[in-house]
């Protein structure tokens, strides 16, 4: 009667320990199939922040004259039409645009009527002055007129 009570209950432990080992395998394994689909899954962001901090030194990098993370040129004047100009809409927005003073002028009044953009005090002139001098129309806004052209008849 002894013998047959503790073979059950080895039985038992075996039944355990198997359940065990099946249960920690299927667990395991799904956690390694997640992983394959979503490789972050368990990676705690370390790599993530130095490559932030990587960008971020590079945003204010200029090469070429260009202002590496906005592609506004770089001159006098820069940082402010950074600060100002870049938090509604991309930069591209902007240099896209060719006006003189008055131009400008008449896109940030625009701007503040209908957009929100804030009174941007003594900013206003650096930005203007900025953009006028590198946003400038272009000089020939059109081709020259044809000189010189000998014209025939279409005949039929
Ligand atoms: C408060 C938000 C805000 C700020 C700051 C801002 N803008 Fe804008 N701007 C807008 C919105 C909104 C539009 C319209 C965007 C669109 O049409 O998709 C716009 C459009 C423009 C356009 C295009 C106008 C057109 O006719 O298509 C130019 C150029 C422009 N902004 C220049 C500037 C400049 C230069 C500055 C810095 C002085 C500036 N923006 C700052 C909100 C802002």
């Amino acid at each position: 009667m002894m013998e047959d009570q503790e073979f059950r209950n080895k039985v038992k432990r075996i039944y355990l320990g198997l359940a065990l080992f099946f249960g920690i395998l299927i667990m395991g394994s799904g956690g390694i199939m997640y992983k394959m689909i979503n490789p972050s899954f368990l990676i705690f962001d370390k790599k993530e922040i130095t490559e932030t901090y990587v960008e971020a030194e590079d945003f204010d990098k200029i090469e070429n004259g260009i202002h590496l993370g906005t592609g506004f040129k770089d001159d006098e004047g820069l940082q402010t039409v950074i600060v100002s100009c870049t938090p509604c809409h991309s930069a591209k927005l902007v240099t896209q645009n060719r006006a003189n003073k008055e131009g400008w002028i008449s896109i940030i009044r625009w701007m503040q009527e209908t957009q929100n953009l804030w009174d941007l005090g003594n900013n206003e002139a650096i930005i203007v002055n900025y953009l006028a001098k590198n946003y400038a129309p272009e000089e020939k806004g059109r081709r020259d007129n044809l000189e010189d052209v000998e014209w025939y008849d279409l005949e039929n």
